[in-house]
């Protein structure tokens, strides 16, 4: 290595946290982004910032600079509980839109407003609308995965955290379960005694997954255990050993030790997975999510340094969106 890349006394910066990210961040590009994870440090007490990560963030985020990690709604909760004055998130622009929902008054930046969603994408609140028309008195439980014009429509929220229990707590024979198709179903699978009505929406990291790539899986590794998001297709979580949110299937993994695990869902789910548990052998497949990817440690920083990318929600909405994520907030699972 060039001896330029080491300080005085010969060795990386930041070891620490250089011995979390090893197996993921050749040597050779460790000064540079120990660089930016300093300077987000500092700027994190300059402003009185915290950094909300999602699982699926790369571990050169996840395990150095993010002050609280988790599934979407454990960041959707620690957004509500946070009393600092600014809010980064590490994820996609839904995730961030769900914090200002929360904290109106508070400054919520995204590192790239590029960071999309296909599912928030697939639908719009007048989607919502005719739904409505077409199914009056049914009520809509929408997935966070959406716009706040979207939740604003909506009578309240779930994750794929609490999706049956959203369900069931509405107490009604039919529920809209918008926008994903194939969380719907398989929550449809659990709720045989509820008809859910759906829309066709798709994750695209998720669709992706067949059940072949299971029986593939199980083929190559004998006794290889299988964890499937609920945004997978019916036929692949039929497949697997469990399903469940990303903070689900890390419980499980931390539970119940595997040797050896298929996480059927990002990748970054298993390589951050696998830092703090590495007794237990993490094996493909997974597939890359484009808009999480989009967030890097130098975009983090840039978006501290300038209050860059802003996320507003116009006033007419953040009632009536915020109301369908509190109601979301206040069932238990
Ligand atoms: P959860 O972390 O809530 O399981 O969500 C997965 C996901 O795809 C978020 O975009
Ligand atoms: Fe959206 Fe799927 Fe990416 Fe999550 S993984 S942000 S659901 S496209």
């Amino acid at each position: 290595m060039d001896a330029s890349l080491l300080d005085r006394a010969g060795a990386l910066p930041l070891p620490d946290l250089y011995e979390k990210v090893r197996h993921h961040v050749p040597a050779i590009e460790w000064p540079a982004l120990a660089d930016d994870v300093a300077a987000i440090q500092a700027l994190k007490r300059a402003r009185n910032a915290v950094v909300l990560a999602h699982n699926y963030q790369a571990p050169e985020i996840f395990h150095t600079v993010a002050d609280i990690v988790g599934d979407s709604l454990a960041l959707a909760r620690e957004a509500a509980r946070t009393d600092a004055d600014v809010i980064v998130l590490a994820g996609v622009h839904f995730m961030a839109e769900t914090a200002k929902i929360l904290n109106p008054g508070k400054t919520v930046l995204i590192p790239d407003p590029e960071a999309g969603c296909s599912l928030a994408e697939s639908i719009t609140a007048a989607d919502v609308r005719s739904l409505r028309r077409r199914h009056p008195g049914v009520p809509v439980v929408t997935y966070v995965n959406t716009s706040a014009a979207v939740k604003a429509e909506s009578d309240l929220c779930c994750t794929s955290g609490n999706a049956r229990a959203v369900v069931e707590s509405l107490g009604a024979p039919r529920v809209l379960m918008i926008p994903d198709e194939y969380l719907a179903q398989n929550v449809q699978a659990e709720l045989p005694g509820i008809e859910i009505l759906t829309w066709a929406g798709h994750c695209e990291v998720h669709e992706r997954f067949t059940a072949a790539d299971i029986r593939e899986a199980r083929e190559a590794y004998p006794g290889v255990t299988v964890l499937a998001h609920p945004e997978c297709p019916p036929a692949v979580v039929a497949e697997a050993d469990f399903s469940g949110s990303t903070a689900a299937m890390q419980d499980y993994v931390e539970t119940h030790r595997p040797a050896q695990v298929v996480m059927i869902t990002e990748c970054a789910m298993a390589d951050n997975l696998a830092v703090r548990n590495p007794d237990v052998a993490f094996v493909k497949p997974c597939n890359l999510c484009p808009h999480m990817k989009r967030i890097s440690l130098r975009k983090i920083r840039r978006s501290l340094e300038g209050l860059t990318h802003e996320v507003t929600v116009p006033d007419a909405l953040i009632a009536p969106a915020r109301r369908a994520v509190e109601r979301m907030l206040a069932v238990r699972p």
